[in-house]
Formats: structure tokens, C-alpha cells, sequence
């Protein structure tokens, strides 16, 4: 298996996603707050008193037997008694103990008496996933008149005001999705969701990648210690007629000894074991064939071949494996005719 490239495609995942993390997060920490904020405009007392709530009297009002719990709110400085249904609610307006009906012109006036700003007559509805409130089935969304965008949304079920949205808080919306990898849409702003769940899975793998490609190079001989005594000990390579093409000082891995100064090796892949462009003849006793070798070459590592890619630093005799390598050799080296190439 090519662990190597499943660790590339998913360093190059997490890397993405760590950019992405870092620059919403410097973005977030620089933009000035005052332009993220949407609630401007926002009438957050209204001034009047709220009037008092009735209290229930058996003769006056008759609840519906599946009532679960009552609660207190408050519209437009009006007491409003919720009745909880299970999953629906009833509401009276508390003062009178009269239903609150919420139609349009209603939840236009929740939607004025919050903003300071004239808003347009028609609201527009929407479900709640598409505006951020996944809680509401379908929300009134008012447009302000002013530049920059500004939207009030009610819930059009229970008449509560959701929020002001404009040109900043949806920079900050965005930037908050990118930097929590909140991708999914309705999804609110949360951790541990599923987007999270799932890169900390990819990390994981790509630390198990990363552990079985260490591995695999250790195997290939990648990190064997060697004397220091460079001189005594070089790698020659030989092109298809056996002249010399030069000799090298061992590197970390056959391929990036004979590329160190100059890429005279061809290789698609960048050493991921799958190309075979790298493929050398060993001259002398080749090392263990590893997986890679076995799957790129099949028989042909009985008769020497090996990826030069796949093997720790080797010094000994090599030579190019087909006419195409001597071709890129000569064009990198910019000669035409072969000939020795002292690299020592
Ligand atoms: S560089 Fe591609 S197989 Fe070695």
C-alpha cells in the first residue's frame, strides 16, 4: 500500500483546514468589532410598562387537556402566557387571556418596535435551517432601508425576535463557519458537530499514515547510520551500455542522493513509490525488495530492479533502467553524448 500519498492527500486536507482555521481566527481577532456588530439599530427597551398578567380562573378559561407547562413571556411590552402542547404551543395574549393571533401586520410590529430603522411593508418567510435558527419551522425575515443590509427575523410561530442580521454579523457568520468547520447548513454555530468529528478522524489517519510511511522507510533502510567516512564510500551509476554517469554521496534515500543538486532521476510522483520512473538495476546485491517494488515491478525486482525512491541511502553500482532515463539524464545534465560525471 502507498501510505505515503494517502498521507500527502490527507496533510494536504488537515493543512487546508488549519489555514482556513488560522486566517477566520486572525481575520475574527482583527476586523473591528464595532463593524461585526448588527445590533446598531436595535431598540432594546421599548419604555412602556408592561401590563399585569391575569391570573387563570377555571370559569374564565378552559385549557386543553394536553397542556405540559405554562410559561411567561412578553410582546411588545404585552404579557403573553405560552401553553406547551408537547411539541406545539398555544399563546394567549396574558393581559386578557384572549389568543394572540400572529398575522402579518403583528409580527411587523414586533419587527418595527426592535429597530430604530424604517423597514419595507412585505416580510419575506423562510424556514429556519436556511436563516441559522434550525429551532423555528418558518421565520419573518423584515428588510431595514439603509446600506447595509439590515434584516430583522421574527419567528413567525411564536412571535419571538430572533435577531438582527446585516452586511458585518454575515462576515462574522461566515468567518465563524470557516474557523469552527461548521459546513453543514442550519447547523448553528457548535462544536463536536459532524464536520469536526470527522477532520479530527482524518488527523488521526494521518498520523497512522505518516507512523506506517516511517515505517516503510525504516524497513527501505532510510535511516540506517553510516560512517561519516564519505570518501570511502559512493554511489556509481551506469547508463544501458555501462559507461559511468557519475558517483554520489550517499543521501537520505537512493532518489535524493542522485537528485540532491540536480534532478537527473525522472519522478511523477515525488518519491510516493507509484510512478516507476525511478525504477534502477542493481549492479551489486540489490536490497530486500519492499512492497512497493513487489507492486510497481512484480518479477522484475528478481532481476534487480528496485525504486530508487523506496530505498535508504545504497553504496554500491546501479544503473539506468530503460532508454527514456538516459534521455532525461543526458537533457538535465544538457550533454549529448554520455559520459563520466564526477559528483563525488
Ligand atoms: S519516484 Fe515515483 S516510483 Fe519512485
Amino acid at each position: 500500500m502507498n501510505w505515503l500519498k494517502w498521507h500527502l492527500y490527507l496533510a494536504t486536507l488537515c493543512g487546508l483546514q488549519m489555514l482556513l482555521w488560522l486566517g477566520s481566527g486572525l481575520a475574527l481577532s482583527l476586523i473591528d468589532e464595532e463593524y461585526l456588530d448588527s445590533n446598531r439599530n436595535r431598540v432594546r427597551d421599548t419604555g412602556m410598562p408592561m401590563n399585569a398578567p391575569r391570573h387563570f380562573h377555571a370559569n374564565e378559561v378552559s385549557l386543553p387537556a394536553q397542556v405540559t407547562e405554562i410559561r411567561l413571556d412578553s410582546i411588545l411590552s404585552r404579557p403573553v402566557y405560552r401553553l406547551m402542547l408537547g411539541e406545539k404551543s398555544l399563546s394567549l395574549w396574558a393581559d386578557t387571556l384572549t389568543p394572540m393571533v400572529l398575522d402579518e401586520p403583528l409580527l411587523r410590529q414586533i419587527a418595527a418596535a426592535s429597530i430604530n430603522l424604517p423597514l419595507e411593508e412585505q416580510p419575506q418567510y423562510l424556514p429556519g435551517d436556511e436563516t441559522g435558527f434550525p429551532a423555528s419551522v418558518k421565520v419573518a425575515l423584515f428588510k431595514a432601508y439603509n446600506d447595509r443590509n439590515t434584516r430583522v427575523l421574527v419567528d413567525a410561530d411564536s412571535g419571538k425576535l430572533l435577531a438582527h442580521k446585516d452586511i458585518g454579523s454575515d462576515l462574522k457568520e461566515l468567518l465563524l463557519m470557516l474557523h469552527f468547520m461548521d459546513y453543514a447548513p442550519g447547523n448553528g454555530i457548535a462544536f463536536n458537530h459532524l464536520g469536526i468529528r470527522i477532520f479530527a478522524l482524518l488527523t488521526l489517519l494521518m498520523v497512522f499514515t505518516g507512523a506506517l510511511v516511517v515505517w516503510q522507510r525504516w524497513q527501505g533502510g532510510f535511516y540506517l547510520l553510516r560512517k561519516a567516512d564519505a570518501n570511502s564510500q559512493h554511489l556509481s551509476v551506469f547508463d544501458l551500455k555501462g559507461n559511468e554517469l557519475g558517483q554520489f554521496c550517499a543521501g537520505p534515500s537512493l532518489l535524493e542522493t542522485i537528485n540532491a543538486n540536480n534532478p537527473l532521476l525522472p519522478t511523477q510522483c515525488g518519491g510516493g513509490g507509484s510512478c516507476g520512473l525511478c525504477t534502477l538495476v542493481f549492479i551489486d546485491t540489490p536490497p530486500a525488495a519492499t512492497e512497493a517494488d513487489i507492486k510497481r515491478l512484480g518479477e522484475k525486482v528478481e532481476q534487480g530492479q528496485r525504486l530508487a525512491c523506496q530505498h535508504g541511502a545504497y553504496t554500491g553500482r546501479v544503473r539506468l533502467a530503460n532508454k527514456a532515463q538516459e534521455r532525461y539524464w543526458h537533457k538535465q545534465c544538457q550533454i549529448s553524448e554520455p559520459s563520466s560525471n564526477e559528483n563525488v
